[in-house]
């Protein structure tokens, strides 16, 4: 391949997002350059130039990533991924996921993770799915809510509200579920922002806290989306996202939301899949709820990947883990004492084996290694295979509320 691949530089900023937009459809605007530079350090670009055009075009968010026991490990964000139409299928994709990966690995991100448009392409680089989510849709016509606590109040704030008011509550949430993304500064300043052509059918956002005296105890952000058939209302509430810290605060954001006059749906295409609120209605069948993919993990430094999560039993493991890329490969012993991993290289026979991409999907903890090994992508004695499963696992389910 005859390409230079490098970072961009500041005067290159258009043309990098020029070619984003060209992958996923509509037009970059100048005048998104600057907060585009905040999100994302010129030196986390990877492009792929044909001459003084760009053909390829790879972001890396510098984001924190909850694992089990709160520790917040740094996490590579592959975003903006695209290789233009005239270009594709000639390895440039490979090219800047190797670069990104190598850069990511030389820095000391022990896990890179990114969120797919396309969920096929990712599993050859390593990346396996962590974390699901449910799209959730509600028609309030058909559903009957009790009132919601009173020790509960919702309102709405204002956007600019968001960095003093909901941000420590944002941050506080992140230590507490795995696959949780911690927002800073520049992404709250990116919300509040809320470009009118970033918006699609829907309103500007509107933001709704819940409080227990003194205490933020949940948020909301929505859009709504007015239609009207023959003069009766039938518009929507798009819910961009929710965090509750208990579940009568989160029943209260529910509640709130299915209740607004003139728009009788709602919809939250990020719900954690154990969210309770179909449990907590008087039809269950009135939440519908499709499953689908959240955050893909690729475990980087599988030392410090394992060591820095915890475990909610003890138990000793072999496991090989086999990495196209070479950066996890190997054969590891697991001790697992107090909750706390020691994990080191060894020369024994292993109990399991499996890729680095099927590590990255149990690693926040989701209860997958029965469904994994029927697949064939763990192999090893049954009971090995469940001691496996009963090491990684959480009681509560990981849930990524942010994508990127
Ligand atoms: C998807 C896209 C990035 C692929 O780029 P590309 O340069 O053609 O990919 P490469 O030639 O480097 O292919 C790398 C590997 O991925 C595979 N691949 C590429 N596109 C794929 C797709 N859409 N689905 C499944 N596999 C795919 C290739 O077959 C190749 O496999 P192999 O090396 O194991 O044989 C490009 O087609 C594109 O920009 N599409 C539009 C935007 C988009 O979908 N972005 C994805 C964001 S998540």
């Amino acid at each position: 391949m005859d390409y230079e691949i490098r970072p961009i530089s500041a005067d290159e900023v258009f043309a990098f997002r020029s070619a984003i937009t060209l992958g996923f459809g509509g037009d970059a605007k100048p005048e998104d350059n600057e907060r585009f530079m905040t999100l994302l350090p010129l030196d986390r670009t990877v492009a792929v130039f044909d001459g003084d055009e760009i053909v390829g075009n790879l972001g890396d968010f510098p984001l924190q990533l909850t694992v089990p026991g709160g520790a917040q490990l740094p996490m590579a964000g592959m975003t903006m991924v695209g290789v233009r139409a005239d270009r594709t299928r000639q390895g440039i994709l490979r090219s800047m996921v190797n670069t990104y990966l190598r850069k990511a690995a030389d820095r000391g991100d022990p896990l890179a993770g990114l969120w797919a448009s396309e969920p096929g392409i990712y599993g050859r680089f390593g990346f396996g799915l962590a974390t699901e989510c449910h799209d959730v849709k509600i028609d309030n016509r058909h559903l009957q809510m009790a009132q919601p606590a009173d020790t509960i109040k919702v309102s709405m704030i204002k956007a600019n509200d968001l960095p003093s008011v909901v941000a420590p509550f944002w941050a506080a949430m992140a230590t507490k579920r795995p696959g949780f993304l911690n927002r800073g500064p520049e992404r709250w300043d990116n919300i509040i922002a809320d470009p009118e052509h970033r918006r699609g059918p829907g309103s500007a956002l509107r933001h709704v806290i819940a409080t227990s005296g003194d205490d933020v105890v949940g948020y909301l952000s929505y859009r709504q989306i007015e239609k009207w058939n023959d003069f009766i209302a039938d518009g929507s509430i798009a819910i961009q996202a929710m965090v509750g810290e208990t579940n009568e605060a989160e029943y209260a954001l529910w509640h709130y939301a299915s209740n607004i006059d003139l728009f009788p749906n709602i919809s939250f295409w990020d719900g954690a899949t154990d969210d309770a609120l179909a449990y907590s209605v008087s039809n269950a069948r009135s939440v519908q709820r499709k499953l689908a993919d959240g955050l893909y993990v690729r475990i980087l430094d599988l030392g410090a990947a394992l060591s820095d999560r915890t475990y909610e039993t003890d138990g000793e493991l072999v496991l090989r883990i086999s990495d196209d890329l070479d950066y996890a490969a190997g054969t590891y012993r697991m001790q697992v004492t107090g909750g706390v991993a020691e994990v080191g290289e060894t020369t024994d026979a292993p109990d399991v084996a499996l890729d680095v991409r099927t590590l990255g999907a149990l690693y926040l903890g989701r209860v997958c290694v029965d469904q994994l090994a029927r697949l064939g992508e763990i192999e090893g004695e049954d009971l090995a295979v469940r001691r496996l499963g009963h090491l990684f696992a959480t009681a509560r389910a990981p849930w990524c509320p942010y994508m990127f």
